[in-house]
């Protein structure tokens, strides 16, 4: 990381940080997962998750990042020892690392879905398509594990291009132009979709709140996808955090991103189940909810194959915009290491492809094996990171931040009294009883499991990582 590459103006850091946090997360896996866990209970835990929880980690990350002007396991190491803490706290920059690989490994998959149906539409082949020839399609696409890879491969090979030569500044220009964009066509869609579609169903599938109807697994699932839906716990926010200028608002900043970020999903939620209701579909259908849905709300309209590749490649973008920040932090790793940008990006990236081919298999050949209960490994990679990994290192990325930095640090960094008061309260007891909370209400004998997996592997990547620092410097 370097120190003189501070973005000028506060607009800057907030549109990088929108690029990031809105992408699938907002338009496929939202309405997917709300389709599975039953609608309203599970959007407001998810809302009011954001709100306490999702707000005060963003600034978190963000503070960090900015406190430190470092990749997140350097960062939080060098915040460590400063304050006379343990140095094992880098071991959560680890843990994110390793949480990147999976999430990318299975979002590249799911990101060329969208470049099958960019085709498709731009080819004219989903013209007039009814529900039965969508499922058709959809059912066609996860039965060929070539066409998967080769897509998948496409996707890895752009997010890949663009941090192996470190050109993502222009991406991030072009999130001021393609993402209003993708807002005014989600718009168009939605009423679109609520014209031809139901939306007086959808609307009260996604806002009837009963909290009794959501499962254990749902409250698990709504908190897990805050921190997704926002880029939090991993170190991507942490990143674009150490290119934030000192003087801009950490809270404004946080609320900005965490409003647009929530109303994009919103809208796609309200777009795709007018569409889904309206057309008779199952709202619980799972991750190719989008795609069975999208080509029926562009199915009727006038010029509908230009609208809908169109529209794919908005959503592409908003893709690229998130795989770029899942991938910075790791490869910002290592390059503080010393290693070359362009030979750390390779590997990686070619370890994450191979990654990413289990979830390519999930969908056909591999849909049988389901090693923990009946996940298959593109359902465990996603629980595992959605719902372990990132909400406990946002979680501790938060107590880090509010108990062991100083007083004076969090003063300059928050300088408003009553903001800085409110952000201590949510970071230090709201966020981290919540997250309690919600575990321990949902712990399932498989996520038990993963949950001291997960912890014991990074204790002891940490306690290496330690142990070869300590080595290196004596
Ligand atoms: N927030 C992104 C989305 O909603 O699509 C996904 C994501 C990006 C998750 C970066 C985690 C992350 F660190």
């Amino acid at each position: 990381m370097q120190n003189n590459n501070i973005w000028s103006h506060r607009w800057t850091f907030i549109l990088a940080a929108v690029g990031s946090a809105v992408g699938l997360g907002n338009l496929w896996k939202f309405p997917y997962i709300t389709g599975e866990y039953g609608g309203g209970a599970f959007v407001l835990v998810y809302l009011v998750t954001i709100a306490l929880i999702g707000v005060p980690v963003f600034m978190a990350e963000s503070l960090l990042g900015r406190k430190s002007r470092k990749s997140p396991v350097d960062g939080v190491t060098k915040l460590a020892k400063e304050n006379g803490a343990t140095p094992l706290w880098g071991g959560v920059g680890i843990m994110g690392a390793f949480t990147g690989v999976l999430i990318l490994s299975f979002y590249s998959v799911i990101a060329g879905w969208a470049i099958h149906y960019f085709i498709r539409f731009a080819t004219g082949a989903l013209v007039g398509i009814d529900a039965d020839a969508a499922g058709a399609e959809l059912g066609n696409l996860f039965a060929s594990p070539v066409n998967l890879t080769i897509y998948h491969t496409l996707f890895m090979a752009a997010t890949m291009f663009i941090i192996g030569l470190g050109v993502h500044k222009g991406l991030e220009r072009g999130v001021n132009v393609l993402l209003p964009l993708l807002f005014v066509m989600l718009i168009v869609v939605a009423i679109y979709a609520g014209i031809n579609g139901d939306f007086g169903a959808a609307a009260s599938f996604l806002f009837s709140f009963e909290l009794s109807k959501l499962s254990l697994e749902g409250w698990l699932a709504a908190l897990g996808h805050a921190f997704f839906t926002l880029s939090l716990g991993m170190g991507s926010i942490f990143v674009y955090g150490s290119y934030m200028s000192s003087e801009s608002s950490l809270a404004k900043t946080a609320v900005t991103v965490a409003v647009l970020d929530t109303v994009v999903a919103l809208i796609a939620g309200l777009a795709i189940f007018s569409l889904i209701f309206g057309n008779g579909l199952e709202a619980s259908q799972g991750p190719g909810l989008l795609f069975v849905s999208l080509p029926l709300a562009f199915a009727e309209m006038p010029g509908s194959a230009f609208f809908g590749a169109f529209f794919m490649a908005l959503v592409l973008f908003a893709a690229l915009s998130s795989s770029i920040s899942i991938l910075e932090p790791i490869v910002a790793f290592f390059v503080s290491k010393g290693v070359n940008r362009v030979l750390t990006t390779l590997v990686v990236g070619l370890f994450v492809w191979l990654v990413g081919m289990l979830t390519v298999f999930s969908f056909n050949v591999l849909a049988g094996f389901t090693p923990i209960g009946e996940w298959t490994m593109f359902d465990i990679f996603d629980k595992l990171t959605s719902n372990v990994t990132l909400p406990l290192g946002g979680v501790l990325l938060s107590l880090f931040a509010a108990w062991v930095l100083t007083k004076e640090t969090l003063v300059a960094q928050i300088p408003n009294d009553t903001v800085r008061m409110i952000w201590i309260a949510l970071a230090r007891f709201v966020a981290p009883l919540g997250v309690t909370f919600v575990m321990l209400k949902a712990l399932s004998v498989p996520m038990l499991w993963a949950l001291v997996a997960a912890v014991a592997f990074v204790a002891l990547v940490s306690v290496v990582q330690v142990k070869a620092g300590a080595a290196r410097q004596a």
